[in-house]
């Protein structure tokens, strides 16, 4: 048996070796790629379903990120890989192996689903591999699986609506009607919803749901008609949120029951809504009205780069993106140092088109939740409904 004593010198003469033979010029080129090789960034990220443009926005400002720094990260080149999770949370293991095992991934961004997100948050504790979480909710993912190894830079599922209870009652808005899509982010954004909700006066008359992605709304619309609250709160996101605004009009409620949700329901679907979305109040922590520089320079970047107007899911990928550029920055392109990487993530402050946000201790953005309405084809600002909102992050131990 080697004793601890002999292995360290052992250690201790194959790096002078090392050392040595670097100097000599002899491994320059093998210790040189290690350093300046391409990070290998995969995205995990639904291209198709009822979230497929979520997934297209959140990539192009991730990508908007990395162009304005040259396309460089901590000064080396970046390379891309793809899965397409479709929002199925049973490949989600699969799929997030398929980066980290064959692809060999750095980092992996994804995803929007929080089913799927649950898959990614396995891999990413079993494995180690940097994850950066640019959607998905998942309570679990900072608060009882928290991992140093993962940060999440979008919200968390209970964040906006627990910015929307109050300002529903403040609207004389007593007795609501809850519906959503029953899996884990319509089931924690209820959680926001019925404390911020209850703890201001109101009454929760009733629960809907259907699964996800299911869009035959007509038999719960017509149940809502028949219970008639003061108004009616939600989730939905992607294609299924503009099918449920226009059904929602074409069932006869709009502007009898005001409709009122977590930001995500009119994020990205306006013009495919159209008339039927005007009057919506939503809680998020973007909007596209928000007057800044930062915000206006972001918006008219990304319109040209892009062809298309940016929602809470570009700005997202951005900031992913940004979070990325300032750790790989602080370690120098060395992704390997993650002791360092990790301390300059957890420190960052983002300067986002969302307003600046810092990281809690569970790695979830601490941020400002705005109150908005939309006019227009416009999510427009009225208030702010919650400032520096953190995540509790329950149960999270690092480490
Ligand atoms: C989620 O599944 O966590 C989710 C999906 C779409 C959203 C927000 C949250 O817009």
């Amino acid at each position: 048996m080697t004793s601890p004593l002999a292995s360290r010198r052992l250690v201790l003469t194959r790096s002078a070796a090392l050392v040595g033979a670097a100097s000599t010029g002899l491994l320059l080129p093998e210790i040189a790629r290690a350093q300046t090789g391409k990070v290998r960034v995969g995205f995990m990220l639904p291209y198709t379903g009822t979230f497929a443009q979520l997934g297209v926005a959140i990539e192009n400002g991730f990508r908007m990120a990395l162009n304005e720094q040259g396309g460089k990260l901590g000064g080396r080149e970046v390379e891309f890989f793809k899965v397409d999770d479709e929002s199925e949370p049973s490949k989600g293991i699969e799929n997030a192996s398929k980066l980290v095992q064959r692809d060999k991934v750095d980092v992996l961004v994804g995803t929007v689903h929080s089913g799927v997100q649950m898959g990614i948050q396995k891999v990413a504790r079993d494995s180690g591999v940097l994850s950066l979480i640019p959607n998905a909710g998942v309570h679990a993912a900072t608060r009882q699986l928290c991992a140093p190894n993962v940060f999440r830079t979008s919200f968390s599922n209970s964040q906006p609506t627990r910015a929307l209870g109050q300002a529903m009652v403040a609207k004389g808005h007593k007795k609501a009607v809850w519906i959503t899509w029953k899996y884990a982010a319509g089931d924690e954004a209820f959680e926001g919803f019925k404390e911020s909700y209850t703890a201001a006066g109101g009454t929760i008359m009733k629960e809907l749901s259907l699964p996800f992605p299911n869009v035959e709304f007509q038999a719960l619309l017509t149940e809502i008609a028949a219970l008639k609250p003061d108004a009616v709160a939600c989730f939905f996101a992607g294609g299924g949120a503009a099918k449920f605004i226009r059904d929602y009009a074409a069932a006869g409620l709009k502007g009898k029951i005001p409709l009122y949700g977590s930001g995500f329901l009119t994020e990205g679907v306006l013009d495919a809504a159209g008339p039927a979305a005007d009057g919506i109040v939503t809680a998020l922590h973007y909007s596209d009205s928000l007057n800044t520089p930062r915000n206006n320079k972001f918006r008219l970047e990304y319109a040209k780069a892009f062809r298309l107007q940016p929602d809470v899911y570009a700005v997202q990928g951005y900031d992913t993106g940004l979070l990325l550029i300032q750790g790989a920055n602080a370690v120098k392109g060395d992704l390997s140092n993650k002791a360092a990487l990790y301390k300059a993530m957890e420190s960052a402050t983002i300067d986002s088109p969302r307003g600046k946000w810092t990281m809690s201790k569970s790695h979830n953005p601490v941020q400002d939740m705005y109150l908005r309405v939309v006019e227009n084809k416009e999510n427009k600002v009225i208030g702010v409904a919650a400032k520096a909102l953190a995540d509790s992050g329950a149960g999270c131990k690092m480490g």
